[in-house]
């Protein structure tokens, strides 16, 4: 790295501290786990404590309008703390920034903002810095090219779970969705590269790997080699020592047999599938061009549930898209209760700019947080029900935290990516344990562990 290498500022970032603010998805997530690893590297350390650190970054999303605005009011309670102290040094990253529109408001009502750049570009990171200590000027990197960046070093959120992107971008332009505009066009890590990524994860005692990517059962397609998702998938779960694989996101056009065959025979590929539907009406489905119908999604989700008995199916169903009338809302509920969601994520339509679906007419907000309302209300009890099977079983659980609410409980999650609640020392945090489950809510089962 350039910037390490640099005697002038050698030294200037040991004592400094850095804040990260993640927005939006994993893909994100897994952005600024590499962003902070970049910042150590340089000499930072990690603050909660945004007033505190000198390094104060917001990683953005664009996908609802709600993070968008969220983000501008973040900043803009920065104002004062920059004038006060304007060697602190504020940046703006992630998905809002490829985009001209959002990055205009950063740019020109956002003076406190001293560096700017892309989902591409976080590798220049030191550089970026670099040019704005030695100018003081504003700096701004956004450029689509940026081949050097297939970097894989980064500090994952603990040392037995890691995200490794398989690819980025999307090519399916869905007509309400800003990813294809902000992550750009759909492209594919190689496969040696991943499988190398994985087997240094699980050599250091890495015991889940989630694979990420927009859609990552277009893995493969465009690209000079010849591997599949499912093929990659395979060659992953063979690799020695890993105990858990997942993967997400999936679009459900592109779920194939072969994907399910490989999930039932391969023991440490979770059971646990996200098969986002959006809607369930036929109409609303091709005005959002998802290239599927209600009953081809209705197949899917019986086949994998047929394939891999006790496989949990999770969803992400927008409400209020433009075109959605009460009989098209009533198709989404008849999927809800037809498939039986484990869980769901749950959107209010949100037009995003330069999208297909942002020139039509939005339906008025009491109509949408109405359905919106009688959505959870059909989807709780679902939930609910499913949670429920589990009570009297024991299953498997990864300790992953102490609980936010009780410091003597645990949560950790099933291969079905149930989240368990379980009395248990945290020295057990990182171990997969057996719990006993005695207790369940619409979004959460509880139990005793089990001693061998
Ligand atoms: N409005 C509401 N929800 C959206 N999503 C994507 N774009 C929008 C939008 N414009 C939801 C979809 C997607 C999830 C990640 O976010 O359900 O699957
Ligand atoms: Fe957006 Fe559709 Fe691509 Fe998912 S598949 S990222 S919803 S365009």
């Amino acid at each position: 790295m350039q910037l390490k290498n640099n005697e002038k500022y050698k030294n200037y970032f040991v004592n400094k501290k850095y804040n990260i603010t993640t927005f939006g998805c994993q893909m994100n997530e897994h952005d600024s786990e590499r962003i902070s690893y970049i910042l150590e590297d340089l000499g930072y350390t990690k603050t909660d404590d945004r007033n505190d650190a000198d390094f104060i970054l917001f990683n953005t999303c664009l996908v609802r309008e709600n993070a968008e605005l969220k983000l501008y009011g973040q900043v803009s309670s920065l104002k004062k703390l920059k004038e006060e102290n304007p060697e602190k040094i504020i940046a703006v990253s992630g998905c809002m920034m490829q985009t001209s529109v959002a990055r205009e408001v950063i740019e020109k009502k956002h003076k406190e903002v001293d560096i700017i750049f892309g989902t591409k570009n976080i590798n220049s990171l030191p550089d970026l810095l670099f040019k704005y200590l030695e100018t003081g000027e504003r700096v701004i990197d956004v450029s689509e090219d940026n081949v050097k960046d297939d970097y894989v070093n980064y500090n994952s959120k603990n040392n037995f779970q890691a995200y490794v992107n398989i690819m980025r971008g999307c090519d399916n332009f869905c007509s309400y969705c800003i990813v294809p505009q902000s992550r750009g066009r759909e492209e594919s890590r190689r496969p040696s590269h991943i499988i190398e990524e994985i087997e240094n994860l699980v050599k250091n005692g890495y015991k889940e790997i989630t694979l990420l990517g927009q859609n990552v059962n277009s893995y493969g397609n465009k690209s000079d080699f010849n591997v599949t998702f499912p093929e990659l998938l395979e060659k992953c779960a063979k690799i020695e020592g890993l105990q858990r694989l997942r993967f997400t996101t999936s679009h459900p056009k592109d779920l194939s047999d072969d994907l399910i065959r490989v999930i039932k025979e391969n023991d440490n590929i979770c059971n646990y599938f996200h098969l986002p539907m959006q809607s369930g009406s036929d109409k609303v489905l091709k005005d959002m061009n998802r290239k599927y119908n209600k009953e081809q999604y209705l197949e899917k989700a019986r086949k994998l549930k047929e394939e891999i008995p006790g496989i949990a199916i999770s969803t992400d169903i927008i409400v209020g898209y433009p075109t959605e009338t009460e009989e098209d809302f009533q198709e989404t509920l008849d999927v809800c209760r037809k498939v039986g969601f484990d869980t769901a994520f749950t959107f209010k339509y949100s037009p995003r700019p330069k999208t297909k679906a942002a020139k039509l007419d939005p339906i008025d907000d009491k109509i949408v947080q109405d359905r919106f309302d009688r959505l959870l209300d059909t989807l709780y009890p679902i939930f609910n029900e499913k949670n429920k099977e589990y009570v009297g079983k024991v299953v498997e659980v990864l300790l992953e935290s102490e609980s936010k609410n009780n410091k003597n409980v645990l949560t950790g999650r099933t291969d079905t990516f149930k989240l368990v609640h379980v009395k248990a020392d945290k020295n057990l945090i990182g171990q997969i344990v057996k719990v006993k489950i005695t207790d369940n809510t619409s979004f959460t089962i509880s139990g005793e562990l089990v001693q061998d």
